[in-house]
């Protein structure tokens, strides 16, 4: 992976430890530069793009799409219900197919933690692997839109006090966030039930209460409850964890004026933020679904020059 004219250039791009601080504040200032009309995508041939769903999406399936249009691809339709998938193909044999068709990139949302490892490996797959999620894993792209979100807020993240809160264990989007924070000199928090944070966490940020940090934030970052990834009841009604560990009106008139709220969503309504304060003024969590278009054509050209 490298930068070339002030443009990052990527094989792939599947998870944020796999890339360096120049690349990420490469790719969220192209997001931003395609946002601001300050640059152009000029195809040099037609490019092909193929996105691969396997779990549910709307803002990450839609939003690529709207991107890989923007930038003037072709888009391969994929719908993983009437694929052969359902006849037993395996997920390498279906990229398999689809870069023996001629697409240049395959963008890959999979329930598996780390399906990407025999994509990238493999020496017969040429089209790009874009990881659109794996599992409770990583889901990078959602990262780079959170970074330019709070880059667009603040222009640094030194110094910054960000607190990621709520269901961290099964975040991909609390494990793509807190590496590359950390590294770019964030201060992290993580709050929300104990059963729901791991000690591996540790090395990022401190486990605190809401309570005990709400006035010193710069970001609040909330997380989605995912009950589809809880064995069984989760130990709290909806009440019970918005009155403990979400954002309560009580808690958004304790924040800094300059400070902001981020969800990825979707979200629980009244579950991990007040229903009113989805559109409040403080939150981002519109900016962030618009900001995910431009950070991920940024993506899907730097994979496009990387595989030039
Ligand atoms: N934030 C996010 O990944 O949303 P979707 O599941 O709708 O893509």
């Amino acid at each position: 992976m490298s930068i070339l004219n002030g443009q990052v250039s990527l094989q792939n791009l599947v998870s944020m430890e796999w890339l360096t601080n120049e690349e990420v504040l490469g790719l969220i200032t192209r997001g931003s530069d395609f946002k601001n009309n300050r640059a152009t995508f000029t195809p040099q041939r037609q490019y092909f793009a193929a996105n691969l769903f396997f779990e549910s999406s709307t803002r990450t399936h839609k939003s690529f799409e709207v991107a890989e249009m923007k930038l003037g691809l072709d888009l391969v339709d994929f719908d993983a219900k009437t694929s052969s998938v359902n006849k037993g193909e395996t997920l390498y044999d279906t990229v398999l197919t689809m870069s023996a068709l001629g697409t240049d990139v395959c963008v890959i949302r999979h329930p598996d933690v780390d399906y990407y490892k025999e994509l990238v490996e493999s020496d017969s797959i040429r089209c790009a692997i874009v990881n659109g999620g794996d599992g409770s894993g990583q889901h990078p792209s959602q990262s780079l839109l959170d970074l330019m979100t709070i880059y667009e807020e603040f222009g640094y993240f030194e110094g910054l006090k960000i607190a990621i809160c709520g269901d961290l264990t099964h975040s991909r989007v609390a494990k793509s966030n807190m590496e590359i924070l950390k590294r770019l000199g964030a201060t992290l928090y993580f709050t929300g039930p104990a059963e729901w944070y791991s000690s591996e966490f540790d090395v990022y940020g401190r486990h605190v209460a809401i309570d005990d940090v709400i006035t010193e934030l710069d970001v609040v970052m909330l997380l989605r409850v995912q009950h589809e990834r809880h064995d069984g009841e989760t130990s709290f009604s909806k009440e019970a964890y918005n009155s403990q560990f979400g954002l309560t009106q009580a808690r958004y008139d304790l924040l800094k004026d300059n400070a902001i709220v981020m969800h990825p969503a979707p979200v629980n309504r009244d579950v991990e933020i007040d229903d009113h304060l989805v559109e409040a003024p403080k939150s981002r969590i519109v900016a962030q679904m618009t900001n995910g278009v431009f950070v991920r054509m940024a993506i899907i050209e730097a994979v496009l020059q990387g595989r030039a």
